[in-house]
């Protein structure tokens, strides 16, 4: 109870955290009724039967398939923004300060929903936790590497290039289904991004479910200061000692591999590695409406796990602030 209480009031930080991921079963079926949505064959049809689905995922792949289908529920400005505001307010309670929001452009312009409807959305449930929860965030627009490239290349120099430009996506990130399309296939596209705007940041998903060279070649060739997963990066000692040397950020997210059979259990997520090593790592909640916690059952279950003494998750918030994208000036409240 005492270590429960200290986890909650640490200044929390989230960087991968997937929005249309915390789309919970209670909200799925009302925007699917209020927005005249018929749920594909097959689907579950109530709450209690979905959340049975939710329990346990055969690997990535079945669960983007539930996550695409849930995204077809949204489809205003409203249902983007009351999304995310129910997602803020969830944290809020859990001690989160900031976060780093991913969120999928194609996986609603392919339905006919323009980029600005699901930014202005999100953008705006983003300012009200700024001014009335304190949480800070920064939106990341993610390509998915599983659409036809030509596609990707569009989304980000043609429907969203003002939103590059004018900074309102804070950084460019890489997901979806990971291993038939390796990083390099997307070189073009994040130097075309980083041309468009110098200040944005980049990211990838690498290593969840690719091999640590999925890593490498995220860093090598997209330029990306951090890596979203990054679990398997522990497959190559120089890959490590690289990652250390250059302060490069992995984005654990504990539950998320425990759900997706990444690992069978949370003892094998490699955390002790990355510490002996000293590669900084933050721990999130990656889709948290479909695995089963949020930012805190996070850290819960890695305590539970790991048992990690009050100097590590000392050490472990303080890199995952510093490893923030938020300014010096945030920073320093943070800490
Ligand atoms: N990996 C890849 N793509 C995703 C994920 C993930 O964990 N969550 C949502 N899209
Ligand atoms: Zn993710």
């Amino acid at each position: 109870p005492e270590v429960k209480e200290f986890l909650k009031e640490l200044p929390k930080c989230e960087h991968h955290l997937h929005l249309e991921g915390t789309l919970e079963p209670d909200l799925l079926f009302p925007l699917a009724k209020r927005n005249n949505v018929a749920l594909p064959q097959g689907f579950p049809q109530t709450v209690e039967e979905l959340n049975e689905k939710y329990k346990q995922f055969d690997d990535l792949q079945d669960f983007l398939n539930f996550y695409y289908m849930g995204c077809q529920v949204l489809i205003n400005e409203c249902d983007f923004y009351e999304l995310a505001w129910q997602y803020f307010l969830k944290v809020h309670k859990q001690g989160l300060k900031h976060a780093e929001l991913f969120f999928d452009p194609q996986s609603h312009t392919e339905r006919g929903i323009s980029v600005d409807t699901v930014y202005n959305g999100f953008a705006k449930a983003c300012s009200k936790a700024e001014s009335e929860l304190g949480i800070s965030s920064k939106l990341i627009m993610c390509i998915l590497r599983d659409c036809p490239l030509q596609k990707c290349q569009d989304l980000v120099e043609k429907e969203a290039a003002h939103l590059i430009k004018e900074g309102k996506v804070h950084g460019l990130g890489l997901d979806s289904a990971e291993k038939p399309f390796p990083p390099t296939l997307f070189t073009n596209i994040y130097a075309s991004a980083k041309k468009l705007n110098p200040e944005l940041r980049l990211t990838a998903h690498a290593g969840e479910e690719g091999d640590h060279t999925y890593v490498k070649n995220s860093i090598d060739f997209l330029k990306v200061e951090r890596i979203d997963h990054g679990v398997n990066s522990v497959q190559s000692d120089d890959l490590l000692r690289e990652l250390s040397a250059n302060k490069t950020m992995l984005t654990v997210c504990p539950l998320s591999n425990i759900k997706l059979q990444v690992f069978q259990d949370l003892k094998e997520l490699p955390l002790l590695k990355l510490l002996e090593f000293g590669v900084p790592f933050s721990l999130n909640s990656d889709d948290p409406a479909y695995f089963g916690g949020y930012i805190l059952e996070n850290y819960y279950a890695v305590h539970e796990t790991f048992g990690f003494d009050y100097k590590i998750w000392g050490d472990i918030v303080i890199n995952t602030i510093k490893g923030s994208w938020c300014d010096e000036n945030r920073k320093t409240e943070l800490i």
